[in-house]
């Protein structure tokens, strides 16, 4: 009874900022932008520093390789409030002493810090242009990005929501750059693959999918209604405007081909799409991952043939388990395996929520996380924690 008038309290306060999450049922399954635990205590992990004595700005972002760097690029948040300030840029050198134990010696839980990254500013920053998918009072998520060699460009892909409309569009913007550092030209936002039905669905779960009206199930979380989510009733709803795209994240293939994981269908569906040569675009061929498993902030690795996809629940800023999935092909079929984290607060990712899985040097891989602080996002601290693996080769992500 409590938890409700808390709820009902909580509604109230923050009815303004929830209206512009979406509004309508998504209120129940995503989390307002001002969060339950908006109150909780500056964060207890250490910061990493840049040169300057700064934290790393770089939140929900990715670290790849180029020449003699790494390229950590990653959100860069305000201090206050919940909008971007684009997506900001870190470099550190692979020469360096630290940089070759990084990469030859042991796997250590301070890879970032041992490392000495030097900010490079905001590479692709916010317009001032009304209208804009990225007008400043956007929300710009997630970035990661690619080198095309096809191209010679540098792609970023994010997670793009539109000024004053919180989480409701859901798309994916595209930018690209000549240089690694930018600045990065914005290209477009859009919703993944409109009017295209995933490759695998046979006309069967066609027909099932157009069946299926949110107006018929109006109490979420029914066996009922989650069955009609698994059969594609959301999926069905934004065919012709596309399929969400939230949290995300970039994956090539050994065969050159570059995937988008994202989470979509209200979050209740993570999607694999299929990108289109220049990575500008979509080819049309996605694939559903976890039906109904409402996963967000996927990361990827692939080993000895597998595909390793680590995810969290969707409980906006605040930290909840892991959940973990493995197949053979990305375009599934995906096999559900029990959380691979371990050690103290293991059941809550250690506070965070995955970003990237950064491979520095073959067979190396290391879990990426961001342990939000969404009273003062900037400060979100970042986890960097080795991922070894069993005698199966199931990942194994330990705080020690
Ligand atoms: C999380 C998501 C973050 C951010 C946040 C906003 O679930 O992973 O990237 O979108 O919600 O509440």
């Amino acid at each position: 009874m409590k938890h409700y008038l808390l709820s009902a309290l909580l509604f109230f306060t923050v009815a303004s900022l929830s209206a512009q999450d979406g509004g309508g049922n998504r209120r129940q399954r995503r989390p307002s932008l001002r969060p339950r635990n908006y109150l909780q205590r500056p964060p207890s992990d250490p910061a990493t520093a840049d040169t300057e004595g700064n934290h790393v700005n770089a939140h929900g972002g990715c670290i790849i390789a180029y020449g003699d760097e790494w390229l950590w690029y990653g959100e860069a948040r305000p201090a206050r409030g919940f909008t971007s300030e684009g997506v900001g840029l870190y470099v550190a050198r692979r020469s360096s002493e630290q940089g070759k134990s990084l990469e030859q010696g042991p796997q250590t839980q301070h890879a970032l810090d041992s490392l000495e990254w030097e900010n490079k500013g905001i590479v692709l920053a916010v317009v001032d242009s009304a209208g804009s998918p990225i007008e400043r009072g956007c929300i710009i998520e997630r970035p990661k990005v690619l080198w095309n060699e096809r191209t010679q460009q540098f792609v970023m892909i994010f997670h793009s929501e539109l000024k004053g409309r919180g989480y409701e569009a859901a798309q994916t913007g595209f930018a690209t750059s000549s240089s690694p550092y930018g600045p990065f030209q914005f290209h477009h936002a859009q919703r993944p693959n409109a009017n295209i039905w995933p490759a695998d669905f046979k006309k069967k779960d066609v027909r099932k999918a157009q069946s299926l009206k949110e107006s018929d199930f109006p109490k979420s979380w029914t066996p009922e209604w989650i069955e009609a989510v698994a059969r594609g009733m959301y999926l069905k709803r934004d065919l012709e405007a596309g399929q969400m795209s939230r949290d995300m994240t970039l994956f090539v293939d050994d065969d050159g081909t570059a995937w988008h994981i994202y989470s979509s269908e209200e979050n209740m569906t993570l999607q694999a799409a299929e990108l289109t040569p220049d990575y500008l675009g979509y080819t049309g061929r996605y694939y559903r991952i976890a039906a109904a498993g409402q996963n967000e902030a996927p990361c990827i690795l692939k080993r000895d043939g597998r595909y390793w996809l680590i995810c969290s629940g969707c409980t906006g800023w605040t930290p909840n388990e892991a959940r973990m999935f493995s197949a053979e092909h990305i375009e599934g079929p995906w096999t559900q395996h029990p959380s691979p984290m371990r050690g103290e607060n293991a059941e809550k990712t250690f506070g965070g929520q995955g970003t990237w899985i950064w491979q520095p040097s073959p067979g190396k891989y290391f879990f990426m996380a961001d342990v939000w602080n969404p009273r003062n996002l900037l400060t979100s601290r970042h986890l960097c924690i080795p991922i070894t693996f069993d005698a199966d080769g199931t990942p194994i992500v330990e705080r020690k």
